[in-house]
């Protein structure tokens, strides 16, 4: 066995499952690859859409009678379940695969036992190969799958000292156009895309992926208490994506495609109660796209997940700060975060980090 060319076969998967971020919910994204029995690679696959083919179904027909003998990797446990395409374990069984080595357990109790399958035919099965890279590549999915809500990303856009608009309200554009299509691919990766009825007020935003080919749309979300942000015309109203308006249950409106949540006791719409209901309606990935309130109500519920700060090398000494009051009163209880990546985008730098112990 070559452990190198093993981790080569394994890294691709990884980036073969990344090209299935945000169309695969309520699915995971998986990548696969196919070697023959001696080692060179004849099949590549990933799950693709809700419903299609599972990774290791396109990679064994891509591999056809090659996989005979081989090795099957794989970035999440082989399914053992028929939902609503058959068992992965037993197609990987049938093409006569002799060895299947994936990255990350199941957590699914529907589909899990796919490795015992395998095994007790006669294969044998390794664990744990780059792990770590695979298990960053399905974090959505694998933190909705544990946590039982949509996993969380709040995104925003600040200057060097902290703002996200200027005292007079206006906020286009802080930062660089390379960071902003940059957040166009992370709406891709995304079920849905949420803003507060104060950014709806002051921005009417589109919300929609543009200049991301082959992108599925995300559910466009604006948590809209009283139904008096969203006014018939609304630029999120079109009909470049599908829109949910949520709304108080008492909450005057005539607006189609509405969902009406209780009230929190803060204020605003419960956020348990938004999630859950998104999660019902199939998302498993949420772009908070603020503004500064609700994702202050959004990391108060401890419903923050990931960070995404766009830092543009600019000042402006005056204007709203990119988190406003989450309850935070004492140092001790400041939210520390963990940096797992830095890149620079245009002239900007974004930062992306998790809340430690989320
Ligand atoms: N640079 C960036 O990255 C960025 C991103 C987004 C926005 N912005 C800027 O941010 C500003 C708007 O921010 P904002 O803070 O005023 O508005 P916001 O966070 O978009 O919306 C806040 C509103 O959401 C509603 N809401 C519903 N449920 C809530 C809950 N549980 N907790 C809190 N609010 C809830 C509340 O109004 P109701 O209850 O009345 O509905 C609340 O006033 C604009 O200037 C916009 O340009 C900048």
């Amino acid at each position: 066995m070559d452990r190198q060319a093993d981790i080569t076969a394994m890294r691709r998967a990884v980036e073969l499952a990344a090209r299935g971020l945000g169309a695969t919910s309520p699915n995971p994204v998986v990548g696969c690859v196919v070697t023959d029995a001696s080692g060179h690679v004849v099949g590549e696959g990933w799950h693709q859409r809700a419903g299609g083919p599972h990774a290791e179904v396109h990679a064994l027909r891509a591999a056809g009678v090659l996989a005979r003998g081989g090795t099957a990797f794989v970035t999440l446990e082989p399914c053992n379940h028929t939902g609503r395409t058959g068992p992965c374990a037993q197609a990987l069984i049938e093409a006569g695969i002799s060895r299947v080595v994936y990255a990350v357990a199941d957590p699914n109790p529907q589909a899990t036992g796919g490795a015992d399958t395998l095994r007790a035919a006669g294969i044998e099965v390794g664990q744990g190969l780059l792990e770590d890279e695979a298990e960053a590549g399905n974090l959505a999915w694998l933190t909705s799958v544990r946590t039982g809500r949509p996993f969380v990303r709040w995104k925003y856009a600040a200057t060097l000292d902290g703002r996200i608009a200027a005292a007079d309200g206006t906020s286009r554009w802080i930062s660089s156009a390379d960071s902003r299509a940059d957040v166009h691919r992370l709406r891709a990766e995304a079920d849905a895309v949420v803003v507060g009825s104060g950014t709806a007020r002051a921005d009417d935003p589109h919300l929609a992926v543009r200049g991301v080919e082959g992108a599925v749309q995300p559910l466009r979300v604006v948590v809209d208490t009283e139904a008096s942000a969203v006014k018939p015309g609304a630029r999120v109203l079109d009909d470049a994506a599908p829109t949910l308006i949520a709304v108080a249950e008492d909450a005057d409106t005539a607006l189609p495609d509405v969902v009406r949540l209780p009230r929190a006791a803060a204020g605003g719409l419960s956020v348990p109660a938004l999630l859950d209901a998104l999660h019902a309606r199939g998302v498993r990935s949420v772009l908070l796209e603020g503004g500064p309130t609700l994702a202050a109500a959004f990391l108060a519920a401890g419903a923050v997940d990931q960070v995404v700060g766009y830092l543009a090398p600019v000042l402006l000494g005056a204007g709203p700060n990119a988190l406003a009051d989450a309850g935070i009163t004492t140092l001790t209880d400041a939210l520390r975060l963990h940096v797992t990546d830095t890149a620079r985008v245009g002239t900007d730098l974004r930062i992306t980090a998790t809340i430690q112990g989320a």
